[in-house]
């Protein structure tokens, strides 16, 4: 056993919030080591969540494209054909390339990683039960929890990841499944259900509330439903499910009802997905060694300067409140490295952009007109639609719209939402428009490129103002 007593922080998790804070860290000159159970750095964004799903994200809509699309562009092509243990192997060469790239960066920035699980043994102690088999005590001034999330369990269906799945079987199916059933649309769903229903699976998609995108700008949602449709999804909103069974054939039955009761049906399933949301990870981390409470949503507390109850214990990430997102952790994680060097860290959570990968992509950021509306603020909208943006009519990919909306007095942008080609690049110039605090008018008197998809996010600020040019 080894002890280091001379340490001025130790991360616990090796995901986006953990590795960017221990890199900031480093990088202010606090002595810092990072411990992680997985043995790998990434965390769940970079070995089973972002990174996996986009690489599946991309490669399942060039084959999709390829067999729907390229004819109508002149270009033939005579046999495609899936082969899917390749394109599972791309994704996981994108997996292992970018983790060892972050083992990499803590050598670099001289983080110490320390590969083992975690446990608070008291306020100034960590014990490691390292992978390896030893067991180790680290002891530092400070600590960082960022031990992340996992998917949340349907009560009564049990997970075996290979037919009842979370997103982390999902992303190894090792047979595109003929049919497979989603259970919830959120991001999850509709994402990894993209992936399936492209490479040719027929997909239903379960959801208990109205509308997809678990909470997305409503008319939005609406247009990102109806377009999921025609790509073939179906959807069976305002449901529930009651339960699945596992049949003797191999398929699963999944028993349901409406939401409100009544109507019930039984769905067949080759695969069933569940992606009802994650909640919060800290089992085993001895919290209880130090007094830490979690909240009713399994939450470790934090104050505004991410400290929990015991004031030199911080807490990042998904573990802790708000939006599950990488670049939310990313942003806490270097905040936190800030503070805990004495310095100022601060974290803007009115521009946390989200982004839904399918195709067309979804984006936003700031408020939905529906939050708007009811918080009493008059307010603007404008809405462009990419049929009328000359980039997208060039390249043959005109589904969607950007819409803005802002304050009708001050004309401030409170929200920007965008589905369309390649909406998760474009959220970024209205991420910044509203970090600086921008108008309406500020984007409409600038500059954009022709032609370009940006420019429909300039129009919508025109339009904001009923003046559009191009419409
Ligand atoms: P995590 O990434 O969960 O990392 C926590 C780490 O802590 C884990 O590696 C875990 O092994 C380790 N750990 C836990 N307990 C201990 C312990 N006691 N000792 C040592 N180590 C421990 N977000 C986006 O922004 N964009 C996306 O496109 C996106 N796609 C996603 C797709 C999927 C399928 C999923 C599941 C999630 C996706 N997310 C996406 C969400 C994103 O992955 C998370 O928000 C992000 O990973 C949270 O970072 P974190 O550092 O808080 O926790
Ligand atoms: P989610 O919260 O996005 O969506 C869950 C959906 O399931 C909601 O629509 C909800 O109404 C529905 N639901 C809940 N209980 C249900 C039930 N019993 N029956 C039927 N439907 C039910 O959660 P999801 O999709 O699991 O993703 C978890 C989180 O991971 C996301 O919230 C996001 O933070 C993160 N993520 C982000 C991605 C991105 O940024 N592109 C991609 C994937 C995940």
């Amino acid at each position: 056993s080894t002890s280091t007593d001379d340490l001025d922080l130790v991360i616990i998790g090796g995901g986006p919030g953990g590795y960017v804070a221990a890199i900031k860290a480093a990088q202010l000159g606090l002595k810092t080591a990072c411990v992680e159970k997985r043995g790998a750095l990434g965390g769940t964004c970079s070995n089973v969540g972002c990174i996996p799903s986009k690489a599946m994200l991309h490669n399942s809509h060039l084959y999709h494209q390829t067999l729907h699309d390229l004819k109508s562009r002149g270009i033939e092509v005579d046999s495609v054909k899936l082969n899917l243990p390749a394109m599972l192997k791309a994704k996981n060469d994108a997996v292992s390339g970018l983790t060892k790239g972050v083992e990499y960066l803590f050598k670099k920035n001289g983080v110490a990683y320390h590969k083992g699980a975690g446990k608070f043994l008291g306020p100034h102690e960590l014990e490691v039960a390292g992978l390896d088999g030893t067991t180790s005590t680290l002891k530092a001034k400070n600590f960082l929890i960022a031990t992340g999330s996992v998917a949340t369990g349907f009560p009564g269906i049990e997970v075996d990841e290979k037919q009842i799945v979370t997103s982390t079987g999902a992303l190894e199916l090792e047979q595109v499944p003929k049919k497979m059933v989603v259970i919830g649309a959120g991001v999850i769903g509709l994402e990894l259900g993209s992936v399936w229903q492209r490479l040719g699976a027929e997909v239903t998609v379960v959801e208990y509330q109205g509308a997809v995108g678990a909470g997305m700008d409503s008319e939005m949602a609406k247009a990102f439903q109806r377009s999921l449709s025609k790509q073939g999804f179906k959807f069976k909103m305002n449901t529930k499910v009651l339960g699945t069974e596992k049949l003797a054939d191999g398929r699963v039955a999944v028993k349901v009802e409406a939401a409100k009761g009544g109507n019930p049906e039984t769905l067949d399933a080759d695969v069933v997905l569940v992606s009802i949301g994650r909640k919060p990870y800290s089992e085993g981390l001895g919290l209880e060694n130090v007094g830490i409470k979690v909240d009713e949503r399994g939450r470790i507390p934090i104050d505004s300067e991410f400290r929990t109850s015991v004031p030199h214990i911080r807490s990042i990430g998904d573990v802790t409140y708000g939006a599950m997102l990488a670049h939310k952790a990313e942003e806490e994680g270097v905040a936190a490295a800030e503070l805990i060097n004495g310095g100022y860290g601060h974290v803007n959570y009115d521009t946390i952009p989200s982004v839904i990968y399918t195709h067309p992509e979804v984006a936003w950021c700031g408020k939905s007109e529906d939050e708007v509306k009811k918080s009493g603020i008059a307010y603007n909208v404008g809405q462009f639609p990419f049929r009328a943006n000359a980039r997208a009519r060039t390249n043959g990919d005109t589904e969607g719209m950007v819409k803005m909306i802002a304050d009708k007095e001050t004309d401030r942008i409170l929200g920007v939402h965008i589905m369309g080609p390649n909406a998760g690049e474009m959220i970024a110039e209205a991420v910044l428009a509203m970090e600086y605090g921008a108008s309406s008018e500020d984007i409409s008197r600038t500059v954009h490129a022709h032609p370009t998809l940006a420019e429909a996010l300039k129009e919508a600020a025109l339009a904001t103002h009923g003046q559009p040019i191009q419409i």
